[in-house]
């Protein structure tokens, strides 16, 4: 049994098969995907919720992307805020800043990823964290807006090295390993993924993304999570298993909705 924090299971690229890869994560022991929501972005943000009203096995989240954050109205934020108290969505996410593609203006992503964090805070949940050539600026904005908080939070795709996994940690951050710490290149993260605290690590793929080794360039999807914990457990010296059921009981120490 296993968890996959994190995946995108209403993009596009399963419109062919998408119950297909349901039943294969099943079968693979996946028992609980997080279905993150920020699918094509406003104003549709039931992308997530749409998989948990259909089965217990889903959860969701709720949130913009900062790619999206040119396109958010107080309207969309009144409707992230409603979804909040959704009884299955477990966080707000994925949220924060992109500054490798700069789809939306900075100013307007930390602008939006500073008000989702305060709906985080209000509603009571954490927040999932994406994170690209922007560490600097997501940790001032989480240490202003996020801290106050004392709630946790998810680096989602961790693909720092020690210093933002340190960081991070003091913050109360989880650090979610995704394929990435799977390639032979992916030194920095592996190190991370090998010194982080037991209790500190999650594991995800992000489907249909970044798939692990050895099925690195294919399309992603929940079942591969399972490389992916393989991984994490070989560089911790432990066995799969115990990663497995490391990272479960983290999940629900992570998101307290989905005890
Ligand atoms: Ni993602």
């Amino acid at each position: 049994m296993i968890v996959d924090t994190h995946c995108h299971l209403d993009a596009k690229d399963f419109d062919a098969d998408r119950e297909a890869v349901i039943a294969r994560a099943l079968e693979a022991g996946v028992s609980k995907m997080v279905a993150v929501g920020t699918g094509e972005g406003p104003p549709d943000l039931e992308a997530g919720v749409r998989f948990a009203e259909r089965s217990d096995v889903f959860y969701a989240t709720v949130g913009v992307h900062p790619h999206d954050a040119a396109k958010v109205t107080d309207d969309t934020l009144k409707r992230v805020r409603e979804l909040a108290g959704h009884g299955r969505v477990i966080a707000i996410g994925e949220i924060g800043l992109d500054y490798h593609y700069d789809l939306s203006p900075r100013d307007r992503q930390r602008a939006v990823f500073a008000e989702q964090m305060a709906i985080a805070a209000e509603a009571g949940l954490p927040v999932v964290i994406h994170t690209r050539e922007a560490w600097d600026d997501t940790f001032e904005l989480i240490e202003r807006h996020w801290k106050p908080a004392g709630r946790a939070g998810v680096m989602h795709c961790f693909t720092g090295g020690a210093a933002e996994a340190r960081r991070s940690l003091e913050l109360g951050f989880y650090l979610s390993f995704g394929g990435i710490v799977t390639f032979p290149k992916a030194l920095e993260i592996q190190q991370a993924a090998r010194e982080a605290p037991e209790d500190r690590i999650l594991i995800e793929t992000d489907a249909p993304y970044l798939a692990p080794a050895p099925l690195r360039g294919k399309r992603n999807e929940p079942a591969f999570v399972v490389h992916t914990a393989a991984k994490v457990a070989a560089l911790r010296g432990v066995t799969a298993e115990s990663v497995a059921q490391t990272t479960t009981a983290n999940f629900r120490a992570a998101f307290g909705r989905a005890g």
